[in-house]
């Protein structure tokens, strides 16, 4: 494998030293966060950075903190050399893929978290709702993991998937809160070309699931037509909705919701401030997340 271009950086020391260089040269840097087992959507992100800095590192790190008792931590897919391969071959500068040890050396168990590693929480407004409901701690796992990020790598920009609307919209709000100075961008979703959005876990759909997993997004786009024309709609619109995707073959509808698109607050109409739907649904043992925004017709 020729990566010679890129520096693969594993421990903190090593990544300070880096980091110092890039600094000493006044190179604008730009972070790619991720858990690895990249896909399109991660190579979207790679490709944006690399229009907009000098110096395009690449996090991989799957987050202990952000995976609930009974979720898929221990099977997530880990596959370093190929996600480092194809980065080397995107040009990127480096890859931080650091041990769970060096990241919290504090930590003891997972039962035991809380009591012993510091944490950053978001406002519970944020994580009480959609994902947050059935993900106990799990964006508290997710700030407190880019927050480290951020203070280690210390970018200018730092790019996230609109896919998580959700984590993105409460990283936005962190970076505000905590006086963070990163710049956050937003790409849109990268799709199959049948509109399924990309993520790692569309790997465990068998095929017949893989064929009805498009239905969720295709289901968002009837939702967005109709909500433009009755933009009071909601509640009917999402009952439909959940009725058709579970009349499609899906096992449960976790949430699909109409939410405020920079708030996330409840709404009664997507008239002024337009909105977003969010949707999670179960497939199978697989939980498959979208959205959609739908425009306003507030005039600027
Ligand atoms: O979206 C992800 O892959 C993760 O939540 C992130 C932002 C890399 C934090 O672990």
């Amino acid at each position: 494998m020729d990566i010679s271009t890129l520096s693969l950086v594993r421990t903190i020391d090593a990544l300070r030293t880096l980091r110092n260089d890039w600094q000493n040269q006044g190179y604008r840097v730009a972070l790619v966060p991720t858990m690895g087992n990249l896909h399109e959507g991660h190579f979207t992100l790679v490709k944006a950075a690399k229009a907009l800095a000098d110096k395009v590192i690449v996090s991989i790190f799957v987050n202990p903190l952000q995976f609930g008792q009974n979720e898929d931590f221990d099977h997530y897919p880990r596959t370093l050399e190929q996600d480092v391969r194809a980065l080397a071959i995107l040009g990127v500068d480096a890859v931080f893929a650091p041990e769970a040890e060096a990241l919290y050396p504090n930590r003891v168990t997972k039962s035991d978290e809380e009591a012993s590693t510091s944490a950053v929480v978001p406002p519970v407004k944020l994580t009480s709702i959609l994902c947050g409901k059935k993900r106990n701690g799990h964006f508290t796992g997710v700030a407190t993991v880019v927050t480290k990020l951020f203070n280690l790598v210390q970018p200018h920009d730092a790019l996230f998937g609109q896919k998580d609307y959700q984590q993105v919209t409460i990283i936005k709000q962190l970076v505000e809160d905590l006086n963070l100075p990163v710049n956050i961008i937003v790409c849109a979703t990268a799709r199959a070309e049948d509109g399924l959005a990309l993520s790692s876990r569309n790997q465990y759909l068998t095929q017949k699931e893989r064929i009805i997993a498009p239905r969720l997004y295709q289901t968002l786009l009837s939702m967005k037509d109709i909500l433009q024309e009755n933009p009071m709609n909601i509640d009917a619109v999402t009952k439909q909705a959940k009725a058709t995707l579970l009349a499609s073959g899906f096992d449960s509808v976790e949430y699909i919701d109409v939410r405020h698109p920079i708030n996330l607050s409840s709404l009664t109409s997507v008239d002024e401030a337009g909105g977003v739907i969010l949707v999670a649904a179960v497939l199978g043992k697989t939980r498959l997340i979208d959205n959609l925004v739908v425009e306003g017709k507030r005039l600027a």
